[in-house]
């Protein structure tokens, strides 16, 4: 946590040290000046006041650390979602929890459909209960996920091949999931029947409000007036025994703000293109990455004009993949097998390890640093492309990593 929070300061560091500069003149204290875009914390550039306003206030809601007197627990994973999105990036694989169940059933007698592994003093923390399908996951990045919401259906659902007509091998299918009814309707992805799932390392989380707030119940034991009632302990005779402030522990707006900070944080700038990535980026579409990491995507109708008819170069089809028995969590998700993951996407891939300690973790529970060893593990419907990526020459592998690495 202590990590996570440098790294969160790290732009205001920045802010100092340049005040710093123009107070002193000292023009050589500073030795590099960070490029504009070059983090995953800033808005979209001239939203309106109202918009603007509900960025700060949600901006503090993402690092507010909770205590034991604002309602923390009594179980959780974190204390404020800034330790487990560090400078709104992902996590490391030290930051992992399990998602549990049974098959389709959540598991919530044994304390599904997460397991949370601390609690606050005098409370016991959840352990792993025997004979349950157990996945890890990792902190996705949190920027961009406006543009993700933004996307028509109908542009998802074009990339979608679920009986492989195309014979490539590469299928790739929407997971239809519900909406709660506590999720308004006018929500994207809200209302009744199935919707499209977006969010999430298996898509099944439909709306970007529902993830804020489950985000609050789940990950921290914070309940808000969409969800007011405390996780159930196993432990505890399954009450919520230990937490003594009274639910719920924050208003709607809060969660209805922090949803909009999401929201509105832009994906970083591309990096440099040079002859090598350049290079790089042909191999990524010839070998077929760019199947599944769909290069871009053009968003429809939006409130937030930053965020309408716009190019969002996310390298995802937001669709999922069968990637084999390696990466198998053998847990479904919604309509997403034990074998399938939501396409990641690589926008931002260049600034990744900056906000963990220099090292960046790979794929759905971070267990690789090595970006090679990150493509060498994709299987199932991506095997072929991982065979080919094999094949490559050295030069055009570097080339191919380079372009990545330019994301
Ligand atoms: C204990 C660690 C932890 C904390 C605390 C946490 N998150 Fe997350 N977050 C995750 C993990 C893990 C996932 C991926 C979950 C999955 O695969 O379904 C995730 C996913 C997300 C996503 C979806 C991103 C995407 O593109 O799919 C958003 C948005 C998000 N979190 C926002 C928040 C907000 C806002 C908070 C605080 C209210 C928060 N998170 C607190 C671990 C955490
Ligand atoms: C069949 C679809 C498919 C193809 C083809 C594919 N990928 Fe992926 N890729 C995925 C999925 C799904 C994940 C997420 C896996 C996970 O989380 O365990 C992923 C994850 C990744 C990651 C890790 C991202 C992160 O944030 O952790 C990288 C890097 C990556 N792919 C690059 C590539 C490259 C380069 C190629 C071409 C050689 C490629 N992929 C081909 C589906 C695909």
């Amino acid at each position: 946590m202590v990590r996570a929070h440098i790294s969160q300061s790290r732009s205001r560091v920045w802010f100092a040290a340049s005040l710093a500069v123009l107070l002193c003149g000292c023009g050589d204290i500073l030795t590099e000046t960070p490029p504009v875009g070059d983090d995953f914390e800033s808005p979209f550039d001239g939203l309106s006041f109202s918009f603007n306003a509900s960025f700060l206030r949600g901006d503090e809601n993402f690092e507010r650390v909770f205590r034991v007197e604002d309602g923390l627990g009594p179980i959780f994973n974190n204390n404020a979602c800034g330790s487990c999105h560090p400078g709104d990036g992902r996590a490391t694989s030290d930051e992992v929890f399990l998602r549990i169940s049974r098959g389709h059933d959540l598991a919530e007698d044994v304390g599904g459909p997460q397991l949370q592994t601390r609690a606050i003093p005098g409370v016991p923390a959840e352990v792993l209960p025997p004979g349950v399908d157990a996945s890890p996951r990792m902190a996705p990045p949190v920027f961009g996920v406006g543009l993700i919401e933004a996307i028509p259906v109908e542009t998802i659902l074009a990339h979608a091949d679920e009986a492989d007509a195309d014979g490539d091998g590469i299928s790739g299918r929407p997971n239809w999931v519900e909406s709660p009814d506590f999720i308004p309707s006018h929500e994207i992805g809200g209302g009744p029947g199935m919707q499209l799932g977006r969010f999430g390392r298996k898509a099944s989380v439909s709306t970007l409000l529902l993830q804020v707030t489950a985000a609050y119940h789940q990950d921290m034991g914070i309940t808000s007036d969409f969800m007011p009632v405390e996780n159930p302990n196993p432990q505890h005779g399954r009450t919520a025994i230990g937490d003594t402030v009274a639910d719920p522990e924050i208003p709607a707006s809060t969660v209805l703000d922090t949803t909009m900070y999401v929201r509105l944080l832009s994906p970083p700038a591309r990096g440099p293109s040079t002859v090598e990535t350049t290079r790089g980026e042909v191999i990524f579409e010839t070998i077929g990455c760019a199947t599944c990491h769909v290069p871009v995507m053009t968003t429809g109708d939006s409130p937030v004009a930053q965020l309408r008819d716009v190019d969002a170069h996310l390298y995802s089809d937001m669709l999922l993949h069968d990637m084999g028995p390696e990466l198998a969590d053998n847990r479904p998700d919604g309509d997403a097998s034990g074998t399938e993951w939501k396409t990641a996407p690589l926008w931002g891939t260049r600034l990744v390890a900056d906000f963990t300690n220099g090292v960046a973790h790979y794929m759905h529970d971070g267990r690789t640093t090595d970006l090679g060893e990150a493509i060498d593990l994709h299987g199932g419907e991506a095997a072929a492309v991982r065979q080919r990526f094999g094949e490559l020459p050295t030069a055009d592998r570097e080339a191919l990593l380079a372009f990545v690495l330019s994301l």
